[in-house]
């Protein structure tokens, strides 16, 4: 009889399966999801005409396995058509971002030698990079971050040219920590790489700036975003933009119909209908401003800026775990990050909510900051 350790490779039985918690009844700060529920803020009968249209879609044949329609909406919703290189821009979708890691992971090799690629990103970042290394039997290098969570750049310029890795991720804003990189820095990194860039625009619509701009100006780049944060994480769609010649590759990896019929039709009816998924993203960035304030007025704790939909804080004098666990018993959820990297000793991520659920996570965690 064959053991698991003779067939399975050591790096995948060394994982833990990503684990959610189920949420129950839980208020559920702790994945970064829109609070709002699709298609219930949809003004008028949209969300009628939304739900006939699903009714037409046929699901007795296999999607468009290009999902073209979905792919020029999103193209232009990215802000691709306006380059200057538009023409040798393109777009590929994947089921969530994440899947799209993993496409970029499994395609690349060593710039020079050749040999096993390394994927190197600024930590604490999102864990993704490194899971996914791991699954495609890659090198991984996570470069610290300075003080403030700001990129270390000397740090970053030297395991550029030691790891000289094929791949880089830079989430933009990062997560868990919500700020953006400074530019200047961002810029150095992206003249330093030997290899290919991501920059990561998960939570875009809560930030301030963003880098598609860039493509038209750095071959190696390629810009990723996600219909998760703004309202859809249950569709699971992804993108990546970049120049032509990198997105043909990682097409041929691509499993066929990874977008689904009933993906492909909501994605393109939310994105005709943008403006109440736009005017929730304002809100919950009103509601961060208030949040923060809030959570700053606590003594013994503190917290980051954000330019994200969450917060990332640290509790001075209380145990995180201990504090997290109350928060669950009282019926909210949110993420604990201490334990995960040394830079996030006693913190928490919380996710912007609506304001009711937001009060309740502040009177819960009064609670739990006098029990503890
Ligand atoms: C920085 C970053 N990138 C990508 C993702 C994954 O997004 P998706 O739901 O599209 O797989 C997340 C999710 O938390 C994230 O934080």
């Amino acid at each position: 009889m064959t053991d698991v350790s003779q067939l399975i490779r050591d790096e995948v039985r060394e994982l833990s399966a990503y684990h959610v918690p189920n949420p129950g009844d839980a208020i559920k700060l702790d994945a970064m999801e829109n609070p709002y529920a699709w298609p219930a803020a949809l003004p008028g009968n949209l969300a009628e005409l939304w739900a006939e249209g699903l009714q037409t879609q046929a699901l007795n044949r296999y999607p468009d396995p290009a999902a073209s329609a979905l792919s020029q909406a999103l193209a232009e919703w990215m802000g691709l058509p306006v380059l200057a290189n538009a023409d040798d821009l393109d777009i590929v979708l994947g089921n969530g971002s994440d899947e799209l890691i993993q496409l970029l992971a499994m395609a690349v090799k060593h710039p020079q030698s050749g040999a096993r690629a390394c994927i190197l990103a600024p930590e604490p970042g999102f864990v993704m990079y490194g899971m996914i290394a791991k699954f495609v039997n890659a090198d991984y290098v996570g470069v610290p971050l300075a003080e403030g969570f700001e990129l270390d750049l000397p740090a970053m310029l030297a395991a550029i040219e030691t790891h000289q890795p094929a791949l880089i991720f830079l989430a933009y804003p990062n997560n868990p920590t919500g700020n953006l990189w400074s530019q200047e820095d961002l810029q150095a990194v992206v003249e330093a790489a030997p290899g290919l860039v991501v920059i990561d625009e998960a939570y875009t619509a809560f930030a301030a700036d963003s880098r598609v701009p860039w493509l038209a100006q750095y071959p190696q780049l390629l810009v990723m975003r996600t219909l998760s944060k703004v309202g859809l994480a249950g569709l699971r769609l992804g993108m990546l933009a970049g120049q032509k010649k990198w997105l043909h590759e990682i097409n041929k990896i691509r499993l066929p119909y990874n977008i689904n019929s009933l993906t492909q039709y909501s994605a393109s009816f939310a994105l005709q209908h943008m403006q109440p998924l736009t005017a929730q993203a304002e809100e919950l960035k009103a509601q961060r401003s208030a949040l923060s304030e809030a959570l700053a007025a606590i003594d013994a704790l503190t917290v980051w800026p954000s330019e994200a939909n969450f917060l990332l804080f640290r509790l001075e004098s209380a145990d995180a775990a201990l504090v997290h666990q109350s928060l669950a018993e009282q019926g909210v959820l949110i993420k604990k990050l201490h334990g995960a990297h040394p830079q996030l000793r006693q913190c928490l991520r919380v996710t912007v909510g609506t304001a009711a659920e937001n009060e309740r996570f502040l009177e819960a965690l009064a609670v739990a900051l006098r029990s503890s």
